[in-house]
């Protein structure tokens, strides 16, 4: 179980004559549902401790806004998830905690070389790290609306295949972007356009091309703290619809039907694919502020007209894509592995290689419904108080 102690509270949609409609109804859809189902069960932020270095575990920082990365030899996730599976070992919670939080703090994390993590294997690890970081009860994995990963019994498995050429239905999770030459257009956090949108997402490709094919992330608390503080306080007070269209006119164009059952959460669930969250959420794991926005599924801002909400996120897309010091590129080795923060970072795949194979396993875990805590703070201003910026 997680030891921190105290909530952080979901943001307050208060009630007066000035509050868009949108936020009251916001606020009652919350009532309709039992809060402990949707907010997380950290009561404070976690600490990213000596653990990994007491255990001579031995990591770097990729860049200094986001990346760390355990180089081969230094970690065997499938050998430890393997031997806690089957009685071994106990399950090491110190260690998952820890793992959840670096990987919150620096927004991803890679680990060379896990040819013994499997893909039965993948779902268990997805699943420690995010309950050992707080995720609400009623949050599991993710099922993808495109997925159709299940079992001869009808049970999902857990695990979804990320590959450079779609299925024989047409079915591809990760695909070019069709509607633009700037490969930026496909910066993107993972299915934002659920209610409850996921905490951590984990990539491992078993096939790469001979070169190319690397995968960028953005680190959005970066993002948030490199707008002045009259934008940061001014977006602190908007919504944002998020919307998956593109799966939508996928499953059309291919004549499959989308998955409609829950896809992971009681709230997820039907063919809509939209959502609305807040432009600046807080990340439980770590308390501080990121930006909330990407250009692959945020369609419009809320509280503004049309044409402001598309010069505002014309702009945002822009501050995320062209700003390389929130940035890391990683380039793969066949069975790396890279686990992000989806609630904190923006990623896009690289498609530079032509008609060669990619592929791998994905597993996508959801957390809590994002929310803004008033209290919460900058990374920048936590950073500079503990003296390490
Ligand atoms: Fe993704």
């Amino acid at each position: 179980m997680v030891t921190a102690t105290q909530t952080l509270t979901a943001s307050s949609s208060s009630s007066n004559n000035s509050t868009p409609n949108i936020l009251k109804l916001r606020a009652a859809a919350q009532a309709d549902h039992p809060i402990d189902n949707r907010t997380s069960r950290l009561r404070a932020p976690i600490q990213v401790t000596d653990l990994f270095a007491r255990r001579g575990i031995d990591g770097e920082d990729v860049t200094p806004a986001v990346g760390h990365e355990f180089p081969a030899g230094t970690l065997d996730l499938g050998a430890k998830l393997r031997a806690e599976e089957t009685g071994q070992e106990p399950i090491d919670e110190e260690f998952w905690t820890q793992l959840a939080a670096l990987v919150s703090h620096r927004g991803v994390v890679f680990v060379r070389r896990q040819s013994s993590l499997t893909e039965a294997l993948m779902p268990k690890l997805a699943n420690r790290i995010s309950h050992f970081s707080g995720r609400p009860s009623a949050s599991k994995l993710h099922i993808h609306p495109l997925s159709k990963d299940f079992n001869e019994a009808g049970e999902y498995i857990g695990g979804e295949k990320i590959d450079s050429q779609p299925d024989a239905e047409g079915r591809q999770i990760s695909f070019k972007y069709e509607k633009s030459n700037f490969a930026s257009a496909g910066w993107h956090t993972d299915i934002s356009f659920e209610p409850i949108p996921s905490d951590y997402a984990m990539l491992q490709l078993r096939t790469l091309p001979k070169v190319g094919g690397d995968t960028m992330w953005s680190s959005m608390y970066s993002a948030y703290d490199g707008l002045s503080p009259a934008m940061q306080r001014f977006l602190e007070g908007l919504t944002a619809v998020h919307d998956a269209e593109e799966f939508r006119e996928q499953s059309q164009k291919f004549g499959f039907p989308l998955y409609t059952k829950e896809r992971g959460h009681p709230d997820n669930v039907g063919s809509k694919l939209h959502a609305t969250h807040p432009v600046v959420r807080t990340n439980p794991v770590t308390g501080f502020k990121a930006l909330y926005v990407n250009k692959s599924f945020t369609k419009r801002i809320v509280e503004l007209s049309p044409d402001e909400s598309d010069a505002l996120l014309a702009y945002l897309f822009r501050h995320i894509a062209e700003n390389f010091n929130f940035q890391v590129r990683f380039r793969w080795s066949p069975d790396d592995l890279a686990i992000w923060d989806n609630r904190s970072t923006n990623h896009s795949g690289i498609f530079d290689f032509g008609k060669q194979r990619r592929n791998g396993d994905r597993c996508c875990s959801l957390g809590e419904k994002p929310f803004l805590d008033p209290n919460s703070q900058s990374r920048e201003a936590a950073l500079r108080a503990s003296g390490a910026y």
